[in-house]
């Protein structure tokens, strides 16, 4: 027999510490189901980044990545913002350090570049840019940019590749890639569309070139729950990480939705963002850590790029 009480406790024990705390749970949509069915909030980065801002809750506990929580540190620093694991990561935030960046932006002065960086990227380096993105509003945010700025994109190359396939503008690339989402291939596309020949494909524009073009639509994780309400599918692939499937299946729930299967696997997990457990959520709300702190000049500098964006994209 399966014994549910332990987290029957866990979930009430959670909830207590929310009103304690006067605490706000914001996850994101590759958050494990049992995270996402607790917080008061599931979105995309961008979707987060808001309710972020607006929020009245002394406390953040934020269930994604740390750069996500780091955002919300930068837009909120009066309040605690915690998190259920200081190690969740993202390949993407690696790919692109600070000083790397600063370098690389120093020995090419004569670019005067107006960097634009995906929100994927650490407090230094919003603190290097000029303005910062999403997937949910970079096109939008790309055709803003003065005509006679040359941009640098920054850390990925696919997003970065698909805005200038939108846009038409170009664009210095740096070479940073999602771990998760360059696991898809065109041949392990290819192979779930044959076993499902009626289907539609939504992907998302951390995907390498060759998978975006067998892809109907292309988007970020929110607008993919737009799009299967609203397509006429009855099947749709979903290429990109697979805990999107469980806001999928409440969001659409007359769909019958396919995960994108990878070469080796039947579907892409990314193995930060499932770091988070309810264990440790609650453990955040109870202790206040880990938290995130930063250096009041950088928090400064990089709060900047990010309320253009938010300003940019209502
Ligand atoms: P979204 O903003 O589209 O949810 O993407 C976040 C992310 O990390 C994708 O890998
Ligand atoms: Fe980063 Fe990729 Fe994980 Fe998104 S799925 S948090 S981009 S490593």
């Amino acid at each position: 027999m399966v014994n549910i009480a332990p987290s029957v406790d866990l979930t009430a024990a959670i909830g207590r510490l929310r009103e304690e705390r006067n605490a706000v749970i914001l996850a994101h949509n590759y958050q494990v189901p049992e995270i996402q069915d607790i917080a008061d909030f599931v979105g995309d980065s961008l979707g987060l980044a808001y309710k972020a801002r607006e929020t009245d809750a002394e406390v953040i506990a934020f269930c994604g990545v740390h750069f996500m929580a780091e955002t919300a540190k930068i837009i909120n620093p009066t309040k605690t913002v915690v998190l259920p694991d200081k190690d969740a990561g993202c390949s993407l935030e690696e790919s692109c350090p600070a000083d790397e960046l600063e370098a690389f932006l120093n020995e090419n002065e004569e670019n005067n570049y107006f960097v634009v960086a995906y929100i994927n990227c650490s407090a230094r380096v919003k603190a290097l840019s000029d303005v910062i993105c999403t997937s949910g509003n970079a096109v939008k945010i790309v055709e803003s940019v003065p005509a006679d700025r040359k941009i640098l994109f920054v850390p990925d190359q696919n997003l970065g590749s698909w805005v200038m396939e939108q846009t038409g503008r170009p664009m210095d690339l740096w070479e940073g890639a999602c771990y998760v989402h360059v696991e898809f291939t065109r041949d392990s596309i290819n192979a779930i569309k044959r076993d499902h020949p009626d289907a539609v494909v939504v992907a998302h524009p951390e995907c390498t070139y060759a998978v975006r073009l067998l892809a109907d639509e292309i988007c970020s994780t929110e607008k993919m729950v737009h799009f299967c309400r609203q397509s006429e599918a009855k099947n749709i692939i979903v290429v990109t990480e697979a805990g999107m499937l469980h806001r999928l299946q409440k969001e659409a729930p007359n769909k019958n939705l396919i995960p994108g299967p990878t070469d080796n696997c039947r579907c892409a997990e990314c193995r930060f963002m499932k770091m988070n457990t309810l264990d440790k959520l609650h453990d955040c709300l109870l202790n206040l850590t880990p938290s995130i702190e930063l250096p009041e000049d950088i928090r400064k500098k990089a709060e900047a790029p990010i309320l253009r964006m938010l300003e940019l994209s209502k």
